[in-house]
């Protein structure tokens, strides 16, 4: 089978594992990006059954609107107690790299405001140890360049992620009117310790690495069945 197509049925796979943590009448925290987008097409087959989401990202929110499931402020929400999200990488202590889409910043706030995060993810995503991806670190326009510089100091490689729009090199701009530097070559040996000290960086408005707050349940989809592997004491 096509690789794309045998990784979007995993993806399907866990999408559909992590209905069973929907309690009825609930609002539920929506990830962003293309393992999230199977699930919220799962999600729209159950709507009666939901009160209504928090979205992640303009596009996640764009998918819910679309198929009739109200979008709510986080504001308005109070404590979701369910959030469902994808990764980037994630180890088997649930610490993961997130950002590739670009919505982190949204993503860690839902996550952080969430009682339970469901990651779901095929089994590209599981590593050993964090760091082949790049780490996304969303930053204030004005500080992309001092950042960047600081993180070079921490042995990172910045780049500032762009984009090709209407023939021309563009910066990526997020949903919160900000740019993304993605950093290669960083030793994640201590990714809680890591994730602290870059969002210390004046300007650095969060990271990507989800460690504090990491999930508490992978759902890691194989091509014998979905993995439950739950959070352990150790980061
Ligand atoms: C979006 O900003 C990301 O954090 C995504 O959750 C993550 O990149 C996983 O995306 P895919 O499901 O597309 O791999």
């Amino acid at each position: 089978m096509d690789p794309k197509k045998s990784q979007d049925a995993l993806k399907l796979q866990a999408a559909i594992a992590s209905l069973q943590y929907i309690e009825d009448d609930t609002i539920i925290g929506v990830g962003t990006g293309s393992t999230v987008n199977f699930f919220i097409a799962e999600l729209i087959k159950i709507k009666h059954r939901v009160k209504a989401c928090v979205s992640s990202s303009e596009a996640s929110a764009n998918l819910l609107k679309a198929g009739g499931i109200e979008v709510m402020e986080l504001n308005n929400a109070g404590t979701l107690s369910l959030y469902v999200d994808g990764a980037d990488e994630v180890t088997r202590h649930l610490a993961m790299i997130k950002g590739g889409g670009g919505a982190l910043t949204r993503e860690k706030i839902v996550a952080a405001a969430s009682q339970k995060f469901v990651c779901i993810a095929d089994e590209t995503k599981l590593v050993d140890v964090l760091g082949k991806f790049p780490l996304p670190v969303e930053v204030i326009p004005m500080a992309r360049s001092y950042v960047a510089r600081e993180l070079v100091k921490l042995g990172g490689h910045p780049e500032w992620r762009v984009k090709e729009i209407d023939g021309a090199m563009k910066p990526v701009v997020t949903d919160n009117g900000n740019w993304i530097l993605d950093v290669r070559g960083l030793t994640i040996a201590d990714p809680l310790a890591l994730e602290t000290e870059v969002n210390q960086i004046t300007g650095v408005v969060t990271n990507g690495l989800f460690v504090k707050r990491g999930a508490d349940v992978l759902l890691l989809a194989t091509p014998t069945g979905v993995n439950i592997i739950f959070k352990s004491a150790q980061p």
